[in-house]
């Protein structure tokens, strides 16, 4: 089934298309043994700055899209942000994720100030702040950037372009490349369970992944938000989304491969089962808890009340709990740390 030991386009209908349990326990069982022995037991935790849910685009699932007026909006200044970072510093975290809507009062110097001073206190930075210019992603590279997230979303282009109003799935993935060539880690993903999707789509995503060398890879269940225009949508199932997790797993073994807070909010266990079919980070939020519940991609999100610290202890003794550990040092991406090393 498979050629020269990799799964191909054509391999992989057949296994997006399980269903039931009781096929996916095999699936689900490879995925696990693969992660042991190519990234082991440790589990990277990511401390998520979600610092303004202001967003100038329009994506119909989104919560933070600009036409949901329903939404009040927050900015948090640099000063609060750099607390923030000091924070995760403090309590442990090797990797800061500064994620935001797309949001221009963050311009190319106030994001360069973040970005140093993270990096001053020996943090990587990972930056998660959508489809910003390519001279701004380039100085904010030079600045130590380490890292960049931008989930491709779906990799259908007609369902791409219907989903995110004015943006394209080309334009997306040229940014990835390009990030990707300025020596960021880059992390691509997909929304399982979107309306329309298709499992022929969800093959492609995951072809996507692999074209693209994706160093981290963000899968989460679809949640319908209240205040989008998909409001009435069925949205993503949480064995769909773990059985995606697992695929992805056994296609790019080495990948930094996050257990979604979606899934977790889908189901208490759903973290816990995409760790056990694939998934190696998990990502605590440190936003303050009077702003939390205004990062409203989707409805349901857990965690509203906790702070970071207690955030980063429950996820401790969760790991505990599945045997695993917790991970030290920055984590970085080992596809990308051979990539730089040969040249
Ligand atoms: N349900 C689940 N995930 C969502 N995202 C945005 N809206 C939703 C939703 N309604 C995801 C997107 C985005 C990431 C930050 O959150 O994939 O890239
Ligand atoms: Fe903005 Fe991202 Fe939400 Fe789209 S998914 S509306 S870009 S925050």
């Amino acid at each position: 089934m498979a050629a020269g030991n990799r799964l191909m386009g054509e391999d992989l209908l057949p296994l997006v298309e399980l269903a039931s349990p009781e096929e996916l326990a095999p699936l689900f069982t490879a995925a696990d043994q693969v992660r042991r022995r190519m990234v082991g037991d440790a589990v990277h935790l990511r401390a998520l700055i979600e610092f303004s849910n202001y967003c100038r685009a329009n994506c119909l699932y989104c919560g933070l899209r600009r036409e949901n007026r329903n939404l009040a909006r927050y900015r948090l200044s640099l000063e609060e942000i750099e607390g923030l970072i000091a924070e995760a510093y403090r309590l442990g975290f090797g990797t800061v994720v500064l994620q935001s809507g797309e949001d221009l009062w963050y311009d190319a110097d106030r994001m360069a100030r973040l970005i140093r001073y993270a990096k001053s206190l020996g943090l990587a930075v990972t930056l998660s702040l959508g489809e910003r210019s390519p001279e701004e992603v380039a100085y904010w590279r030079k600045e130590g950037a380490d890292r960049y997230l931008l989930r491709h979303e779906t990799a259908n282009p007609a369902l791409h372009r219907r989903l995110r109003p004015g943006r394209s799935l080309e334009g997306r993935v040229g940014l990835l490349r390009y990030l990707k060539e300025l020596g960021y880690q880059i992390g691509a993903g997909f929304m399982v369970g979107l309306p329309g999707q298709e499992a022929a789509d969800l093959v492609a995503d995951l072809e996507l992944l692999v074209e693209l060398e994706a160093d981290m890879v963000g899968i989460g269940p679809f949640i319908p938000h209240p205040d989008t225009p998909l409001a009435g949508a069925p949205g993503g199932r949480v064995l769909e989304t773990v059985k995606m997790v697992a695929l992805a797993r056994l296609l790019l073994p080495e990948a930094l491969i996050p257990a979604t807070t979606a899934l977790g909010s889908l189901d208490p266990y759903g973290r816990e089962n995409a760790l056990e079919a694939g998934a190696n980070v998990v990502m605590p939020s440190l936003t303050p808890k009077a702003v939390r519940r205004q990062y409203a991609l989707y409805p349901g999100r857990i965690c509203l009340d906790e702070t970071g610290e207690q955030c980063r202890a429950c996820l401790e003794a969760r790991l505990r709990r599945l045997g695993r550990t917790v991970a030290t040092g920055p984590g970085h991406s080992l596809k990308w740390e051979r990539r730089n090393r040969n040249g």
